[in-house]
C-alpha cells in the first residue's frame, strides 16, 4: 500500500507517495498507523504543511499535546512548538537522548516534526529503538528491571524556562515503569532516558545512579539507531513509547527551523 524504504535494521522507514496535507483515505491512515507501529519512526520528504495542516494530520492520531515548558510556540497555535537554532542560539531543544516529555504523567504517544529550513550540512536527528535496547539486555538484567519504577523530572531539562501553567519553576514529574509495555503492540521496551530520568525508586541513590548510567549508555549503542538527514520539507513521525531521539547541533552558526506537533499518550504500564 505505502512505498517504504528501511532506514536501518533497528527502526525507521522512509515513506513515499503520500501528501500529508491531503485528506487521507481510511486506507492511507491505516497504512501509516500500521507502518508507525511496525517501524517506530516514519520519514516523509517534500511535504508542504501549514500549521493547520500539520495539526490536522496529528489530530488523526489523537488529541494534541500542549508542551509544559516550550522554548517557543507559534502564535495562535499553542500546540505547535517552534524548533529553531541560528547564530544567536545558546542551546537547542533535544540535544540529549530522550523520549518527548517523559516527565508527564501521561507522556506523549508520538511527535511529528516538520523542518522548513535546514543548514547546508549537519543537523541530523538520531533515533533509537527502545525495543532493541530492551531485547539486547540479558535475561537476568531484564528480570531485575521488571517491576522497578523511575522518576522522570521535568526540572532536569526545563530549568530556566517558564512553565506554561502552574506556579513558577514547577515542572511535571512522574513515576513510570523502567520497562514499559507498548499499549498497541504489546512489546516491552526500555523507558528511561538521560534527559528526564533521575532515580530508580526501589534502589539506593548510589545503586540507582550506577544502574541508570549503565542503561543510558546501553541505549546509545549505534546498533539500535537510525540517523535522519533532513531536507527542507522533510517530516519525521516517531512513536515516543518505544523510541528515543537526539538532535545534533553540529551546524552552528547556521539556521535550522521547524515545527513540532505532539500527540497525547496514556499512562505507561508494564505487563510481564
Ligand atoms: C525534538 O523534538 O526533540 C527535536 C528534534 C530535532 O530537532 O531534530
Amino acid at each position: 500500500m505505502l512505498s517504504i524504504k528501511r532506514s536501518s535494521p533497528a527502526l525507521g522507514v522512509e515513506v513515499e507517495g503520500i501528501d500529508l496535507a491531503s485528506q487521507l483515505t481510511p486506507d492511507q491512515f491505516e497504512a501509516i498507523r500500521t507502518a508507525l507501529l511496525e517501524n517506530q519512526v516514519l520519514f516523509f520528504r517534500d511535504q508542504v504543511l501549514t500549521p493547520d495542516e500539520q495539526k490536522a494530520f496529528g489530530l488523526k492520531f489523537g488529541k494534541l499535546h500542549i508542551h509544559p515548558a516550550p522554548l517557543g510556540v507559534l502564535q495562535r497555535h499553542p500546540e505547535v512548538i517552534v524548533i529553531k537554532a541560528d547564530e544567536t542560539s545558546s542551546r537547542i531543544a533535544g540535544e540529549t537522548w530522550h523520549s518527548d516529555v517523559s516527565c508527564d504523567a501521561e507522556p506523549p504517544m508520538a511527535s511529528i516534526l516538520y523542518l522548513a529550513e535546514v543548514p547546508p550540512i549537519g543537523g541530523d536527528t538520531l533515533f533509537a529503538s527502545m525495543y532493541a535496547a530492551h531485547d539486547a539486555l540479558s535475561d537476568s538484567m531484564r528480570r531485575f528491571l521488571s517491576g522497578l519504577t523511575a522518576i522522570h523530572d521535568g526540572s532536569r531539562n526545563y530549568e530556566g524556562r517558564r512553565p506554561v501553567s502552574g506556579p513558577d519553576h514547577e515542572f511535571p514529574r512522574a513515576e513510570h515503569p523502567v520497562i514499559r509495555t507498548h499499549p498497541e503492540t504489546g512489546r516491552n521496551s526500555l523507558f528511561v532516558n538521560r534527559m528526564f530520568t533521575t532515580r530508580i525508586v526501589q534502589l539506593s541513590e548510589h545503586e540507582s545512579g550506577t544502574i541508570l548510567e549503565m542503561l543510558f549508555r546501553h541505549v546509545e549503542n549505534p546498533a539500535f539507531q537510525c540517523r535522519f538527514a533532513w531536507k527542507p520539507g522533510s517530516v519525521a513521525f516517531w512513536d515516543n513509547r518505544c523510541t528515543q531521539h537526539l538532535a545534533l547541533w553540529d551546524y552552528f552558526p547556521h539556521r535550522r527551523l521547524g515545527y513540532r506537533v505532539t500527540i497525547c499518550g496514556d499512562q505507561p504500564f508494564y505487563r510481564p
